[in-house]
């Protein structure tokens, strides 16, 4: 609990954003602000702890455990660090048709981590997750922000390669001649 005592709040010094956020939804919907504020903090520091919780109840006037069940519900908050990578597995039906679990079996080896951790470094994590949203394009990894979709093994293979280099790389969005991620390779 020192932490709650030491640490300055998060928008203490962000008066300007807290106002944007908030101006958004009318006095009586403020705890609609609750996901952007959550999202401000997650993006800035990778986690959510608990004196961003309790800060985050004071300015939406909810109780503590309403936010940490919002954050519950959905897997883009977390309560601990995640890697500079977090790396978001979608293992839904289609992605999984398509070969999200090789994908993870993957990914699991070359990282030497499972889902819901983060590496040593706190370079990579790992997260298996729902639908993203873009069932069409399966199979989905989500890095940070950025979709990577149809994902081969061995496109799979040169993002990992890249994000070693420290490099985030645009995103496809055209197969471009690869095999499925069930065993597949580039031609
Ligand atoms: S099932 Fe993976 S994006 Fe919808």
């Amino acid at each position: 609990m020192v932490e709650l005592d030491t640490l300055q709040p998060f928008f203490a010094d962000k008066q300007e954003l807290l106002d944007e956020i908030l101006g958004r939804y009318p006095e009586y919907g403020r705890r609609s602000a609750l996901m952007p504020l959550l999202w401000e903090v997650q993006r800035a520091e990778r986690h959510i702890n608990d004196a961003r919780v309790e800060e985050i109840a004071e300015i939406v006037g909810v109780h503590p455990t309403e936010v940490r069940g919002v954050m519950s519900f959905y897997s883009t908050y977390h309560d601990h660090p995640v890697g500079r990578f977090h790396l978001q597995v979608c293992s839904t039906l289609s992605c999984s048709l398509a070969g999200s679990d090789e994908l993870y079996d993957h990914l699991v080896e070359e990282l030497g981590i499972v889902n819901g951790e983060t590496d040593g470094d706190g370079y990579f994590s790992l997260q298996k997750v729902e639908c993203v949203g873009s069932c069409t394009t399966a199979p989905v990894l989500q890095v940070n922000d950025t979709y990577y979709e149809r994902l081969s093994k061995s496109r799979c293979r040169q993002l990992i390669a890249s994000l070693r280099e420290g490099e985030l790389p645009e995103p496809w969005h055209a197969r471009g001649g690869d095999a499925d991620a069930k065993g597949g390779e580039e031609q």
